[in-house]
């Protein structure tokens, strides 16, 4: 079995939308990006990559390619689990969580979790989605970013 963990942060700014897994969060402030921002499937990229070993996201989805230029976050995804299938592995759990002030994602939990399931085809309960404040403290505790952590398990293709 491999371990991959990753992790990503994003400026909030107002006018951008938030975008947390796929889904669009009501929200005052988004993610500032290039792309779509979607923090949690960055850190989830980079934990799939590290866990076989394959760099970053950087480095296989540089912006300055016009390949994926603006592209969605759940391209670059689907992309990297080709990667994943490629190097002989297939997900066994993600355990994912989301430093933000506000608004709650409880209330998306599910949502969060069915959309990530459409593309990394495992069992909804071996997605995990968790959400905590930063209690005020730092840039993320002052609604000025949001950041997001990934752990996951790979296990051997049979
Ligand atoms: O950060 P704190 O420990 O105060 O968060 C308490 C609970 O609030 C979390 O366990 C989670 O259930 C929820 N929460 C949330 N959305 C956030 C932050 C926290 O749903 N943005
Ligand atoms: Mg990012």
């Amino acid at each position: 079995m491999r371990i991959g963990m990753g992790y990503d942060i994003h400026r909030l700014i107002e006018g951008r939308p938030l975008i947390i897994g796929g889904v669009d969060i009501p929200s005052e402030k988004g993610e500032d990006a290039h792309s779509d921002g979607d923090v949690l499937i960055h850190a989830l990229i980079d934990a799939l990559l590290g866990a076989i070993a394959q760099g970053d996201i950087g480095t296989h989805y540089p912006p300055s390619d016009m390949k994926w230029k603006n592209a969605d976050s759940r391209d670059l995804l689907r992309d990297t689990l080709t990667k994943v299938a490629e190097a002989g592995y297939t997900i066994g759990n993600v355990d994912l969580t989301v430093i933000l002030e506000a608004p709650k994602l409880g209330p998306h939990r599910e949502i969060i979790r069915q959309t990530l399931q459409e593309d990394l085809k495992i069992p909804l309960d071996c997605i995990s989605f968790k959400a905590k404040t930063k209690e005020k403290v730092d840039a993320a505790g002052r609604g000025e970013a949001v950041e997001a952590q990934a752990a996951v398990l790979l296990k051997p293709l049979d």
